[in-house]
């Protein structure tokens, strides 16, 4: 699989990854075993990159992965976590003393000395324009804590705040078939500062996979049931922000523009790793075939232009008016 420098870490990294907040909790119950199956599946597959956080799963999501490092010595992943969401989202909360003890915990679960990539986890905005809280940051890496800083952010905004800080190693936003508006600014600004870009939620929380109808029911401990309006955290997380009939509808539509060969998952993930500036896209997956298929979309050739023109069709019909000024 084509490998793409990860922004200012440096670091080559494949251009699918894993995300791995269903390794952790908020999507129904996936055992240990088939968390540990699904990261070997995906580096046979050439997969480089990981995503975790220290809240997934209150921890369990590094666990596993730091099992899986421990068992497999020869492998080389880049693994990238993030910090802040087990403490009340102040910003009085965003000082060294917190982030050492939060990265500490994280070398901890992961195994690890140093951490590869440490993204503060979406925290309040006004934390994204602190002196303090990059000077801190600088702090852990020259500690030797952590290799590279990056954010996870929600909003356009946040991300342009980020990216002109001079330290920001990579910035992960939403960014799919659905959510197109990092396309205005921010894929371009980062590619300008040479800041990574990690497209999460490529699939709309699975929507872009065409298989869920408006009957479609998913399990009570899945944020797909209790975050639809938002209350456990920002409702864009949760099918990227769109009207779930809505979005079931046109993804439908969308399917019927995915070229022979590739299911409309695959066409969904590589659109996103085709559009400039993106360094990496990484879908969540809860078993061995979706992680094994979702790697295969870094192998796809070019899309054809009916479906570039389709995403952008049905996104200005569906989409445009209700989110694009939102996030
Ligand atoms: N604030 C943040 O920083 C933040 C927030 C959200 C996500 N993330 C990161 O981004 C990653 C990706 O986002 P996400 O997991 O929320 O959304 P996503 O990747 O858009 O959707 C994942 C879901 O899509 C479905 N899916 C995956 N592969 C498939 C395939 N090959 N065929 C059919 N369906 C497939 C699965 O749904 P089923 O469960 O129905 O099978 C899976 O749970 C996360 O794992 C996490 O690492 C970060």
């Amino acid at each position: 699989m084509e490998q793409r420098t990860l922004g200012r870490t440096g670091r080559p990294v494949s251009i699918v990854g894993l995300g791995t907040w269903q390794l952790g909790a908020d999507w129904g119950e996936v055992s240990e075993n088939d968390a540990l199956a699904v990261l070997d599946a995906s580096v046979d597959a050439g997969v480089t990159f990981f995503d975790t956080a220290d809240v997934y799963g209150d921890g369990r999501s590094e666990t596993v992965i730091g099992r899986y490092l421990a068992a497999h010595p020869d492998v080389n992943v880049t693994v990238a976590t993030k910090m802040g969401r087990r403490e009340a989202q102040d910003p009085a909360n965003f000082t060294l003393a917190k982030f050492r003890e939060w990265t500490d915990r994280s070398r901890r679960n992961l195994g690890v000395d140093r951490l590869d990539l440490v993204q503060l986890h979406c925290p309040p905005t006004p934390v994204f324009s602190s002196d303090e809280v990059y000077d801190a940051l600088d702090t852990l890496v020259a500690d030797g804590a952590i290799a590279n800083y990056g954010v996870s952010v929600e909003t356009t905004e946040e991300a342009l705040a980020a990216i002109a800080r001079p330290g920001t190693a990579s910035v992960q936003i939403i960014f799919n078939a659905f959510r197109l508006k990092p396309l205005d600014e921010v894929l371009p600004a980062a590619r300008e500062a040479g800041v990574g870009i990690i497209a999460r939620v490529p699939l709309a929380s699975g929507l872009l996979s065409g298989r869920y109808t408006t009957d479609t029911e998913f399990a009570e401990n899945d944020h797909r049931t209790f975050n639809r309006d938002g209350s456990a955290f920002d409702v864009g997380e949760t099918f990227s922000g769109v009207d779930f009939a809505t979005g079931v509808r046109a993804a439908t539509e969308l399917s019927a523009f995915v070229p022979e060969g590739l299911t409309p998952a695959q066409a969904a993930i590589a659109w996103v790793t085709q559009q400039l500036g993106v360094s990496t896209v990484i879908p969540g997956a809860r078993s061995i075939a979706q992680a094994t298929s979702n790697a295969t979309a870094g192998t796809t050739g070019a899309l054809p232009q009916e479906y570039l023109d389709a995403v952008r069709s049905i996104y200005d019909t569906n989409f445009r008016a209700a989110i694009h000024d939102r996030w």
